[in-house]
């Protein structure tokens, strides 16, 4: 299974930021937002990864993540000339995919709490698509997912005036390699965008789509504004301060995931100034020893 990180975008609601890079890289909290993406996918087993962005922010992922080496994963980029929609990715990303599966966070989803059911449709590589069902109080934002009584699924639209129901598809998609034909046969949608939307109907009307609804115990958080920019980073620190515990520190997961091993995990260390961060990162090593 291979991870696509898709991290560009106009960010134009978070403009001036975004006027410098693209949004994945605001700090939420104390690290920058695609470190929990990032984490999702590692903590699912993935470790060929690419992440697509624009021209300007790729030399800073770059500085960032390196070829991923440090921490026993494979991280390529690519390119987007334009956001010319989501579905985009894996037209982009053709190459990279081969003949394998594929899994597709979006660089501003965060996900926290009991991941395992996340972790385990990713491992399952089952055939056809797997996405997820979340419910909200702003459906007319998002992809919404119709079900009928037994929980089959009825529909998917994409930001409807007028939602059939609360149950919002987050930006987590597990494909398989159909998904670069599929991408590559998608016509623009009014909005000028290759619309994830359109694969899970085109998926959908295969018979090849499952839908899971995701507990109310796992917050999916949005970064889309100031304001909720705000909220997820108080939300973060709240529980990094009471547990003592990091969360989305890749390093740790590198280290816990056995991507990289205990000598690898203390170079790495070395290679960190200073900080809280290497603080903490040095206290993991410790407990494991
Ligand atoms: O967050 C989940 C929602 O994401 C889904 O429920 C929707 O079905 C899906 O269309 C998408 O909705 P948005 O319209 O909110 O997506 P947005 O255009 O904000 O793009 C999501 C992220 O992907 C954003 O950080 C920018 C990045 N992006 C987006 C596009 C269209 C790119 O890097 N390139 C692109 O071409």
């Amino acid at each position: 299974m291979k991870g696509i990180i898709l991290a560009g975008g106009s960010g134009s609601r978070l403009y001036p930021l975004t006027k410098l890079y693209s949004k994945q890289l605001t700090i939420i909290y104390d690290k920058p937002l695609i470190y929990y993406p990032l984490s999702v996918l590692m903590l699912g087993g993935i470790q060929d990864i690419l992440i697509i962005s624009n021209a300007e922010t790729i030399p800073l992922y770059q500085k960032l993540f390196g070829d991923g080496s440090h921490l026993g994963i494979t991280i390529s980029y690519k390119e987007q000339a334009a956001p010319n929609g989501i579905a985009e990715s894996f037209i982009l990303g053709e190459e990279f995919i081969g003949n394998e599966g594929v899994t597709l966070i979006l660089g501003d989803n965060i996900f926290y709490g009991n991941l395992d059911f996340l972790y385990s449709a990713i491992q399952k590589k089952k055939e056809g698509a797997t996405i997820f069902g979340y419910r909200v109080t702003d459906p007319e934002r998002y992809g919404i997912v119709e079900f009928d009584r037994s929980g089959s699924v009825l529909s998917i639209e994409e930001k409807p005036r007028e939602p059939k129901s609360d149950f919002a598809v987050p930006g987590l998609y597990i494909y398989d390699n159909q998904v670069v034909e599929i991408s590559k046969n998608l016509k623009p949608s009014p909005r000028g965008e290759l619309e994830i939307t359109d694969v899970n109907v085109e998926y959908l009307k295969r018979r090849q789509l499952s839908v899971e609804k995701i507990g109310r115990g796992v917050a999916w958080l949005d970064t889309g504004t100031p304001e909720a920019l705000l909220q997820a980073a108080n939300f973060f620190g709240v529980i990094e301060q009471r547990q003592g515990l990091k969360i989305a520190c890749i390093e740790e997961v590198a280290f816990n995931m056995k991507f990289i091993n205990k000598q690898q995990f203390a170079d790495l260390i070395n290679s960190i100034p200073k900080s809280i961060y290497r603080a903490y990162l040095e206290k993991v090593l410790e407990d494991a020893e």
